[in-house]
């Protein structure tokens, strides 16, 4: 393993899995697991539709651009898994490209479609939006996840296979 993947950082669009790969994948590991929108809501002491809701997007934004920067900082042998929207920020993907051993949990739009009645509740993103909307932002955000990143399609595999492929592509 490269020294810069020690830190690995898990991309995707939102419910590709990142949270439930990434625990295990650090368990694997013997890391440490973050999630950002949980160190988001630890640091603030707010959720995330709170945060979107009172400050704004572009405020939400910019505290998960910090908190990201600190915490590839800050840790070494950490599995990291980011927002949805956090890698399409240009200063997200420099610093993750740079510290970490970035991944990008692929899932196709009829997968993705299936699951999205499950994703709803607590997602800002997805609240009032049409299907088309949705596949918009899908199709704008899969061309920018596969800047930097090692790209890992999850359709019809299970989650202990998923982390066996991204062991073995990090040994
Ligand atoms: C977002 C994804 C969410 C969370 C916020 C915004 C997005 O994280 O950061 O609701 O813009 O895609 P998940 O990808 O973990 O759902």
């Amino acid at each position: 393993m490269k020294d810069q993947s020690e830190r690995v950082v898990l991309i995707g669009f939102m419910g590709a899995g990142k949270t439930s790969v990434g625990e295990q994948l650090a368990e694997r590991l013997g890391f440490t697991f973050l999630d950002t929108d949980h160190e988001i809501e630890r640091k603030t002491a707010r959720t995330i539709p709170e945060i979107f809701r009172e400050d704004g997007e572009p405020a939400f934004r910019q505290i998960e651009r910090k908190v990201i920067a600190e915490l590839l900082e800050e840790e070494k042998k950490v599995v990291l898994s980011l927002g949805g929207g956090a890698y399409i920020q240009e200063e997200v993907r420099q610093v993750a490209s740079a510290k970490a051993e970035v991944f990008f949990l692929d899932i196709s739009w009829e997968a993705w479609k299936e699951r999205l009645p499950t994703l709803i509740e607590g997602r800002p993103k997805l609240e009032s939006q049409t299907l088309e909307d949705l596949y918009a932002l899908y199709q704008t955000r899969r061309v920018i996840y596969a800047e930097g990143s090692k790209h890992i399609l999850t359709d019809g595999l299970t989650i202990e296979e998923v982390v066996e492929k991204l062991v073995h592509t990090l040994s």
